[in-house]
């Protein structure tokens, strides 16, 4: 593998095979006093953010430093962006300093595709962290492995995705990943808050958040994208919260081993509530805690071993 864009075209080998290496990074470092390992000794990895993170930017640092890797951060406005440098241009001036690999982050849908086009002719590899409304593929496979480890496995598992999917690449992202691996996925959202197209995606939809949770296993609360919605929000927000809002009714609707998840950054009263949040069903810390491993483990498939580069 030499790039990470999307999990639409990720085939369930190579996914399982990530997810299967995150588990094991995960039980080699457990209750280990120091954490690192010496496989990417040598590489550099270079965090290219155009938008704002703490778990994506932070735990691609964490794990690049766990595997002994050189880590670089470089942020939109602290760098030449800010004088009108483009985007190709950073990618290959990055490549040329000696980027192993590029982890972006950009507003633009399709950025992460462009910049493995352009680095094409070079060694250097791309990891998509979020780009635009399109994909977040490492937190899905931070979700699906979350969910294997709570659920004891995907396949025939019942996962409701809720809320504003028109803007979330982490419901894209999971929306291909997860039947992928055998899971059953549910988006409940407004029809405001649905994309054009979702029809062809492997998913089945609804608009009824109270009918949907007693048949589900997982359900994942989505933050509402304020910042994305240009001409306005419909419905209100506190018709959304009243509608789509986990609260602790609608928690009483789930079957017992239920989980909850959030992708962060939750909007604690409006798609969650608090006591949601911080409830004992509630998975949202040990995503962020995956999220090491599996980023940990992308890096692995994409920068140890030459020879798997093409
Ligand atoms: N889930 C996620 O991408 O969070 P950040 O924006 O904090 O990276």
């Amino acid at each position: 593998m030499r790039h990470l864009l999307s999990t639409d075209g990720l085939d369930a080998a190579t996914a399982t095979a990530i997810l299967d290496t995150a588990d094991e990074l995960k039980r080699t470092l457990l209750g280990r006093e120091v954490r690192k390992l010496p496989t990417l000794r040598g590489r550099t990895v270079i965090t290219l953010f155009y938008e704002n993170s703490t778990r994506t930017r932070v735990s691609f640092e964490i794990a690049g430093k766990w595997m002994s890797a050189d880590v670089v951060n470089v942020s939109a406005g602290g760098s030449s962006v800010g004088k009108g440098e483009s985007l190709r241009d950073t990618a290959l001036t990055l490549s040329a300093a000696g980027a192993d690999c590029v982890v972006i982050r950009h507003p633009a849908s399709g950025a992460a595709h462009r910049l493995a086009g352009w680095l094409a002719e070079t060694g250097t590899s791309v990891i998509n962290a979020g780009d635009g409304t399109h994909e977040h593929p490492t937190q899905a496979l931070l979700d699906a492995a979350t969910l294997r480890e709570r659920l004891g496995g995907l396949e025939g598992r019942r996962v409701t995705i809720v809320g504003d999917v028109l803007h979330s690449r982490v419901a894209r992202s999971n929306a291909h990943l997860l039947p992928l691996l055998g899971a059953e996925v549910t988006l409940v959202a407004p029809p405001t808050l649905l994309p054009v197209g979702v029809e062809s995606w492997p998913v089945t939809v609804s608009h009824d958040l109270d009918a949907a949770l007693p048949a589900t296993d997982a359900v994942m609360m989505l933050r509402v994208q304020a910042e994305r919605m240009h001409g306005g929000f419909f419905p209100s927000a506190r018709e959304y919260a009243i509608a789509y809002g986990l609260n602790e009714t609608r928690l009483k609707l789930l079957p017992e081993h239920a989980v909850v998840l959030h992708p962060g950054p939750m909007l604690r009263g409006m798609e969650i509530a608090s006591a949601v949040a911080d409830a004992p069903n509630a998975v949202i810390t040990e995503q962020v805690r995956n999220g090491v491993h599996v980023r940990m483990a992308v890096l692995y498939h994409l920068l140890a071993g030459e020879g798997e580069k093409s």
